[in-house]
């Protein structure tokens, strides 16, 4: 099991067994719970979290449109991750999972409940691995479709926000792309133009440059994303941000999808096109890299994103 001995909840770390919630708790009835997934890297010296403080602000940007009230500042719930992770002594890498969402309201459950019963607030850790050191799996020949169905439009759901009720969108692509024998869906935004995939945002290689659709889009304001953006100039490979559909789409030369649990994840085949002979292509496999230098630490220039723990 890649579970942990401590969750932190409501400002305790408590065992895993007893983290629990009621059957009537409005988040699972309603969707209204705000989350993030951060990482940390281990080096087996120090946990290395990567862009701590931007997945907090993002969290607590989810929490204000959904008016969840948190009773915590960012600095201590960044404090309370970082404790968590020593109390926890994993030596592996860790997915970091804060979540905000309504609890159990007093009166009886209604919609009203998701919007006026109490917010409460949970950190917990998996044990997860790294593509980025695991070369098989980073290898790996990768089958996805394009699905019917399309991304919230962001006048419905607003879809910068990490909310849980955008992922009942998520799963519903995957469910068609699995159906249908895919490894991964590939979803459109309302107008027809490439959005993302059901948990990582999207770039095609073309012509040595990178593209990646905006975030007007309907995708997830992605970390990652944005740090692929910011660094890819270092290895002299620019950056496209705009629209392109699905025949642009099946015209790239490589594509991958990336963010915090997929990182740099090589894509082989989208509707039966084969990219690069099915095998991550050069420019992939350098961003990959860099990527993977970035969050070790190995770059200076980005030092500022890492939050290193020591054991
Ligand atoms: C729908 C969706 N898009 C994109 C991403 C990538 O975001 P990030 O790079 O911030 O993890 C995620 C992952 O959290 C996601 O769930």
């Amino acid at each position: 099991m890649n579970y942990v001995k401590y969750v932190w909840m409501n400002g305790e770390n408590i065992e895993w067994n007893k983290a629990l919630i009621h059957i009537m708790t409005p988040a699972l009835h309603y969707g209204v719970a705000v989350f993030e997934g951060i990482r940390a890297y281990f080096n087996g010296d120090e946990w290395i979290i990567f862009r701590l403080r931007d997945h907090v602000k993002r969290l607590f940007y989810s929490a204000k449109v959904y008016r969840l009230k948190v009773n915590y500042s960012a600095e201590e719930i960044e404090k309370a991750i970082i404790d968590l992770i020593k109390l926890n002594k994993i030596k592996s890498h860790i997915y970091i999972r804060p979540i905000i969402f309504r609890g159990i309201a007093k009166k009886k459950l209604s919609l009203h409940a998701a919007i006026a019963a109490p917010t409460q607030i949970a950190i917990a850790l998996r044990i997860v691995e790294s593509k980025l050191d695991n070369i098989e799996e980073f290898e790996k020949y990768r089958k996805y479709k394009i699905v019917s169905w399309r991304r919230p439009t962001p006048d419905s759901l607003p879809i910068y926000v990490k909310c849980a009720a955008n992922y009942a969108n998520s799963a519903l692509a995957m469910i068609e792309a699995y159906e249908a024998g895919y490894d991964g869906a590939i979803m459109m935004d309302h107008r027809g133009f490439i959005s993302e995939s059901t948990g990582a945002n999207i770039f095609m290689v073309k012509d040595g440059k990178l593209v990646t659709p905006p975030l007007y889009a309907s995708i997830l304001a992605g970390i990652t994303r944005d740090t692929i953006i910011k660094i890819s100039g270092d290895l002299g490979v620019e950056v496209e941000v705009r629209d392109f559909n699905r025949t642009e789409l099946y015209s790239a030369d490589e594509v991958f999808l990336c963010g915090t649990m997929a990182e740099v994840t090589p894509i082989s085949e989208i509707d039966g096109i084969i990219y690069n002979e099915g095998k991550p292509g050069p420019v992939t496999r350098k961003i990959a890299q860099y990527y993977y230098n970035v969050v070790n630490g190995k770059v200076t220039e980005y030092v500022h994103w890492l939050t290193k723990v020591a054991i």
